[in-house]
């Protein structure tokens, strides 16, 4: 009889030969120089956790444009591209993989944080609510310029370009981020996209652009090694969505066609049914996808294990665990104790609470 999975199985992600199926969760650290650079620190802090079956890095701006958040590191220039390749060195070191995570902001930014002090950009001139922090401290979002029509193929464009660069800095493969109100998501979702154009309206259309852009890295680096993340409960970000069940039940459809190394549910918001739309049904969502499936938010290793063993998921994405816990396959490979993570040092402190947390072996 063969064993029962669990998240400590050995799986496969595109061509890769996984040893276990704990996903590191991209996670913005904001510890980059400025300039976007990555530097020495990162490098030790991803070493640190080549043990995952796979890590998806932090949110990487594909442009100057992209860009929402001070010292967040950037996948679109040459000191960029070499200041990654001593991350993806340092992991392969170890023996592990790493995917980067390609990401434009659209609205969620500010002039203070854009080429120029020029407007963020979005499908729409809608204002998010909230705030945003820049380098000279917090601001009240804008209300973002539209894009025309004909920038389209200069957004897709940044999303290749950055994909060739992320090859060149020697990662595994890609994610593109399309969740938590970011750009794509903003497109997707009917609160933020009012276009009357070809990215605008029907579900078909709203799903353009994100279905253009994977097209467009996928071209780069061979479907098998593109993933794509989406958050159909989330609201972060001031977003929502009239029939989510809809629009994310056809873009997880029309993603089958790409074979995909894998589709990355976050469930983020689950917490708070109704405040990203109409209630959504991850039941529903999971067998219009034929291809390898994460799951991600507040998963524990039982709870990733049941997740695995009833199907729900194939690998399961653990943010804030990673984040503490260098060593998480092997704390839950021995049922070990965890570290509990400081939210105050997730997007500040230098070393600490970044790569100061004990490992087992301490
Ligand atoms: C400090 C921090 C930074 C994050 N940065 C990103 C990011 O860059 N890209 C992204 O898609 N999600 C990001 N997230 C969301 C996480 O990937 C993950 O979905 C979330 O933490 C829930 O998973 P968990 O309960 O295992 O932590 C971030 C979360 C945290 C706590």
């Amino acid at each position: 009889m063969s064993e029962a999975l669990t998240i400590l199985s050995p799986v496969k992600l595109g061509p890769y030969d996984l040893p276990n199926r704990l996903v590191m969760a991209p996670l913005t650290r904001c510890r980059a120089d400025s300039g976007g650079v990555p530097n020495a620190l990162m490098v030790e802090y991803y070493r640190q956790r080549a043990g995952a079956g796979l890590i998806i890095s932090e949110g990487a701006p594909v442009s100057p444009q992209g860009k929402g958040y001070p010292y967040t590191p950037g996948i679109y220039n040459d000191a960029q591209i070499q200041g990654w390749q001593a991350i993806t060195s340092a992991v392969h070191e170890r023996g592990g993989r790493i995917f980067l995570q390609l990401w434009h902001v659209g609205r969620i930014s500010h002039p203070a944080l854009q080429p120029d002090g020029a407007l963020p950009v979005a499908p729409s001139a809608l204002k998010p609510a909230g705030q945003v922090l820049t380098e000279q401290g917090l601001f009240d979002f804008v209300t973002p310029r539209a894009l025309e029509l004909a920038e389209i193929p200069m957004i897709i464009e940044q999303f290749r370009h950055a994909a060739d660069c992320a090859r060149q800095a020697g990662f595994d493969g890609v994610e593109i981020h399309g969740a938590n109100g970011y750009l794509l998501d903003q497109f997707l979702r009917d609160g933020t996209n009012r276009r009357a154009d070809a990215y605008g309206g029907a579900t078909a259309n709203r799903a353009r652009l994100l279905l253009e852009v994977v097209e467009a890295v996928a071209s780069v680096w061979g479907s098998d090694k593109v993933g794509v993340r989406l958050s159909p409960l989330q609201p972060f970000n001031d977003i929502r969505d009239s029939d989510p069940q809809a629009t994310f039940g056809y873009v997880a459809e029309q993603l089958n066609r790409f074979n995909l190394a894998y589709l990355h549910i976050t469930e983020m918001g689950k917490e708070a049914p109704g405040a990203a739309g109409p209630a959504f049904n991850l039941d529903e969502l999971r067998p219009l996808y034929n291809g390898t499936y994460i799951t991600n938010a507040g998963y524990t290793a039982e709870t990733a294990t049941a997740a695995i063993a009833e199907n729900r998921a194939d690998l399961v994405a653990f943010g804030k665990l990673f984040i503490a816990n260098p060593d998480l396959p092997e704390r839950f490979a021995r049922n070990a104790p965890l570290n509990e993570p400081d939210a105050d040092t997730f997007y500040q402190g230098g070393t600490q609470g970044y790569t100061d947390y004990p490992f087992l072996s301490d």
